[in-house]
């Protein structure tokens, strides 16, 4: 099935076809200086740059930087720039958790509200370069609260509604925020979550946080702390309806985003103003071909990257209308997004392989039930998508009418890396075809040796773009150690890939310590050490196992404390421990007591057979003999879960 060839329709006169890419892509090859000058002027500069790029992933001279000494703002490139020729355009669609509560703003009111929100931020003493860490629903807010940051030159730090107070704090210290935004509460398939509660818990480990600006959405009973906490509503009283966007230099910092890692605490990547604007601004209008007044629709949420440069920055930066969804797509039933699709007239849905997965299982009635004839265009970001998937997706739901462009990025990528340009590239389902113009990928085994032609090993990435992350926020030798060491001169991305003889890219999934659960990144060291902070766990080890709707599932093997009796009880208290740790995407969805871990004689954990357990391919356990007791290995084997 995976052979399957879906040739590229013809887009319009204005579409990037075959040669118009391969143009670029030489262009961006042999003369990137000249490349780049002519892409950046995509975006508007209040100062114009004279340096293009500046960059290298060696040791000795490490360093990215790009368009460095030119300025700019990117909530005016984003807002201010459109109010001449689409002020009355919609520039964001609302919708909330309850189908048919929608709302939109125009970008002529959405440059209002940002401008009213930097101003408040102003008056709580938000200066250019501090941290505003934001905790927030999907509401239209959460977009006026980022653009209000970069007004004024604010590093704006969003954390996931999804994670725990706990995972807050530590959030909010590693960057050490002083205002925090948030909501009373969230909405989420008819559930309320604690957002503002939260926060209050969170702040009782923050002590350098001196305001909570908290956003109406419910109406929800919460406590205000005197002196504190402040409502928008009331600080937006009597404020301007302008402000003046700071320029800000293209190498400023413009946001903060926790990701995790194989080892240790997640890490705060780093992205800049200018690099990052361009990245998504040309990412956006290319791979999705996005033709004036159509409307896009991206259903990540702000607390992941995803969110931030397809629901927000992307689409404003190019004047789009971009749909913010403030609901899952199994709330009220199956069809939501088919129903809204077909109510707001959606042209291009972007999703991730876990809700395909999960709607697939319900059956093509909840599908068929709708029209769906807006969709001109699918996409699909998070994790590998399945054969099986990809085609449902395109035959189901897009009636075997509407390309796919899967898209292959990261965190730290800042925006998409490896796509189709969906008129321009014959799809293979599975595959997300080929790098875009300027990205040069390289294929590589443990040891660092470049695989040629067709081929599977670790990805690689061997020259800059402008959207890469800089730096791990105050640690930037963490930034050069991770990324940069393994494979010295070449940007490792942790994740294996096939390229076959046509030179198309399969992604195959993480080969670091980092599990993939429903598109969303967890170490099995943060895990593991939640797991452990519990008083009756001796010592944990988590590993990925494959899981049919979330991709990859979370597989944990526990040792108890001595005297300490494994029960069903405790394994759902455990269970419930992470998800109280950290948030519910990290708990476990298997959990096996393990009276003894799968050791070398030096005592490290060998992962290798937790996963083989784990997995079930029990069958090709390789070799046990260097284990300081192989025997542990048989047990853990006939206690398997699953
Ligand atoms: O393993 C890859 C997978 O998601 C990882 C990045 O996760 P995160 O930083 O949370 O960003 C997710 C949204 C961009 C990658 O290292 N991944 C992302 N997109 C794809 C993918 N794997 C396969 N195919 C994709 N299209």
């Amino acid at each position: 099935m995976s052979d399957t060839v879906y040739p590229a329709p013809a887009g319009t006169d204005d579409s990037i076809d075959a040669t118009r890419a391969d143009a670029a892509w030489q262009r961006a090859a042999s003369d990137p200086e000249g490349y780049w000058r002519e892409e950046a002027q995509r975006l508007d500069w209040i100062t114009p740059f004279t340096q293009v790029k500046d960059t290298s992933f060696d040791e000795a001279d490490f360093r990215i930087r790009w368009f460095a000494d030119g300025e700019l703002n990117v909530s005016a490139n984003c807002v201010d720039r459109h109010l001449a020729t689409r002020g009355d355009q919609t520039a964001i669609v609302w919708e909330g958790d309850e189908p048919g509560e929608t709302k939109t703003l125009t970008y002529r009111e959405l440059h209002r509200d940002m401008c009213r929100f930097a101003n408040v931020l102003k008056t709580l003493g938000v200066k250019k370069g501090d941290r505003v860490t934001l905790y927030l629903p999907m509401i239209a807010e959460a977009a006026a609260a980022m653009l209000a940051c970069t007004r004024i030159g604010a590093i704006h730090s969003i954390v996931f509604g999804g994670f725990s107070p706990d995972s807050l704090a530590n959030r909010i210290q590693d960057c050490d925020s002083t205002v925090v935004i948030c909501a009373d509460e969230g909405c989420r398939g008819g559930k309320r979550i604690p957002l503002k509660a939260n926060v209050d818990k969170a702040l009782a480990h923050c002590p350098g946080v001196e305001h909570v600006l908290v956003i109406r959405r419910t109406g929800g009973d919460v406590s205000m702390t005197e002196g504190r906490d402040i409502w928008l509503h009331d600080a937006l009283e009597g404020v301007a309806d302008e402000c003046a966007p700071e320029p800000m230099n293209a190498e400023d910092p413009l946001f903060i985003l926790y990701t995790s890692g194989s080892t240790g605490k997640p890490k705060g990547v780093l992205h800049t103003t200018g690099g990052y604007l361009l990245w998504v601004t040309k990412t956006f209008k290319e791979v999705f071909d996005y033709r004036e007044g159509e409307l896009f629709w991206c259903t990540a949420d702000i607390g992941w990257v995803t969110g931030h440069s397809y629901v927000v920055y992307g689409p404003l930066a190019n004047g789009a209308t971009t749909v913010m969804f403030d609901g899952v797509p199994s709330y009220p039933d199956h069809g939501r997004l088919w129903e809204t699709v077909d109510r707001l007239g959606v042209n291009i849905l972007y999703t991730a392989p876990t809700a395909i997965r999960a709607l697939m299982r319900e059956g093509d009635d909840w599908v068929k039930k709708y029209r769906r004839t807006s969709l001109r265009l699918l996409g699909s970001v998070g994790e590998p998508i399945n054969p099986e998937a990809w085609n449902w997706y395109y035959r189901v739901v897009g009636d075997e009418r509407c390309p796919i462009v899967d898209t292959w990025w990261q965190t730290e990528t800042g925006g998409i890396l490896i796509s189709p340009l969906p008129y321009a590239i014959d799809l293979k389902p599975g595959s997300a075809t080929k790098p875009l113009p300027g990205v040069q990928p390289q294929i590589v085994d443990a040891e660092g040796k470049v695989l040629d032609g067709a081929t599977e090993g670790n990805l690689c990435l061997t020259d800059s773009w402008p959207g890469q992350m800089r730096t791990v926020w105050g640690d930037h030798d963490r930034f050069f150690q991770t990324y940069f060491s393994t494979y010295p001169g070449k940007y490792f991305t942790g994740d294996g890939c096939r390229r076959d003889a046509d030179g198309y890219y399969w992604i195959t999934g993480r080969v670091d310590d980092v599990i993939n659960v429903s598109g969303h990144r967890m170490g099995t060291a943060e895990v593991e050490s939640a797991l452990v902070s519990h008083v009756k766990v001796a010592e944990a080890a988590v590993v990925g196992m494959p899981h049919e709707v979330k991709g990859q599932g979370i597989y944990a093997f526990v040792t108890l404390n001595a005297g300490v009796e494994p029960t069903d009880e405790l394994r759902t208290e455990l269970r419930q421990w992470v998800r109280n740790e950290i948030g519910p995407i990290a708990s476990p969805d298997a959990l096996q007591f393990a009276p003894g871990l799968p050791k070398t004689r030096s005592g490290k954990i060998m992962r290798r057979i937790l996963r083989k357990i784990a997995e079930n391919d029990t069958g090709s356990l390789g070799d046990t003999s260097t284990l300081a007791d192989p025997s542990v290995v048989d047990t853990l084997v006939a206690e398997r879960i699953g």
